[in-house]
């Protein structure tokens, strides 16, 4: 089927197919941004040479290989080491002065996919002399991702592209320090590994689950519409000490939230913003 006519008829049930994966799976799609969520179905469809969207909503129901795939797919899991490499640099100027002053520091890097940004956090923390004293918690709702951020395997053609941002992050060591070579892939040290915690964490649906002094949660609410976004913005408030702080994607910001006037801004650029005391 054509894309286009598919759009048009998943439409009027993209609400109905939604709460059906939501009752049944229970992974709740229903605040994220719309359209994202229905050119997913569509791909799907599409990919799946599906006839109609009756024989798609059947599948999801029935079939949960076919549901499992659905359900990775609406997660987005696009990410890099030191992504934006000078927000890096701005965490460890600004960031880091304030981390060195606790006995013991918890990181939450909340939606952090297949674990490169725990990774080049892990990095910095080492290089900065804190990582024996730190416990980094990363967590994501997609398990699929989270396996493979667990293994720390990634692949031996991005490290050029790593290499040129954690320099530009302000590391001075050789990049290749941090991994082992094997074929056409790399695997992390295992001294990185040490202190991450890996954990299934669904930030529409669970709790707080630890109190933290730095919360990173990049390229995440960009696909959340504003209500839900706000809850989160709650989640993550109530998990950070006070004087903690949070970061956000270079897309995403605060100030519409009703809790803006609780932080101060770090670095306004790199939406980097500080829990009052
Ligand atoms: C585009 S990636 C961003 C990865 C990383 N933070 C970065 O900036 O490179 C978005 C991640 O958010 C995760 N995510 C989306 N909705 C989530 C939710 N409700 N709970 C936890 N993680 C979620 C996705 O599974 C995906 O791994």
């Amino acid at each position: 089927m054509n894309a286009n006519l598919v759009s048009d008829e998943v439409q009027p049930h993209l609400a109905d197919i939604i709460e059906s994966i939501y009752q049944k799976y229970g992974y709740d799609f229903r605040q994220y941004a719309q359209a994202h969520i229905k050119r997913r179905i569509v791909n799907t469809i599409v990919m799946s040479g599906l006839h109609d969207i009756a024989q798609f909503k059947e599948k999801i129901l029935t079939d949960e290989v076919f549901a499992s795939k659905l359900l990775r797919d609406l997660s987005i899991t696009v990410t890099e080491m030191f992504r934006d490499p000078h927000f890096y640099k701005t965490v460890r100027e600004k960031v880091i002065p304030v981390l060195r002053t606790y006995p013991f520091i918890k990181i939450w890097h909340a939606g952090c996919s297949t674990g490169e940004e725990a990774y080049s956090m892990a990095i910095i923390m080492q290089e900065e002399g804190l990582y024996d004293r730190t416990t980094i918690y990363a967590t994501d709702f997609n398990q699929h991702a989270l396996s493979k951020a667990k293994e720390g395997i990634f692949s031996i053609e991005r490290m050029k592209e790593y290499t040129t941002n954690y320099q530009l992050s302000g590391g001075h060591e050789a990049f290749s320090n941090y991994y082992t070579s094997s074929y056409d892939s790399v695997i992390m040290n295992q001294s990185l590994k040490r202190n991450i915690v890996w954990a299934n964490h669904n930030l529409v649906t669970d709790s707080v689950f630890a109190e933290v002094h730095l919360i990173l949660c990049r390229n995440v609410l960009i696909y959340f519409e504003r209500p839900l976004q706000n809850k989160t913005h709650t989640l993550f408030f109530n998990s950070l000490i006070n004087g903690g702080i949070l970061c956000l994607g270079s897309k995403e910001g605060l100030q519409f939230s009703e809790l803006y006037h609780l932080y101060s801004e770090m670095d306004s650029q790199q939406r980097i913003f500080k829990k009052k005391y």
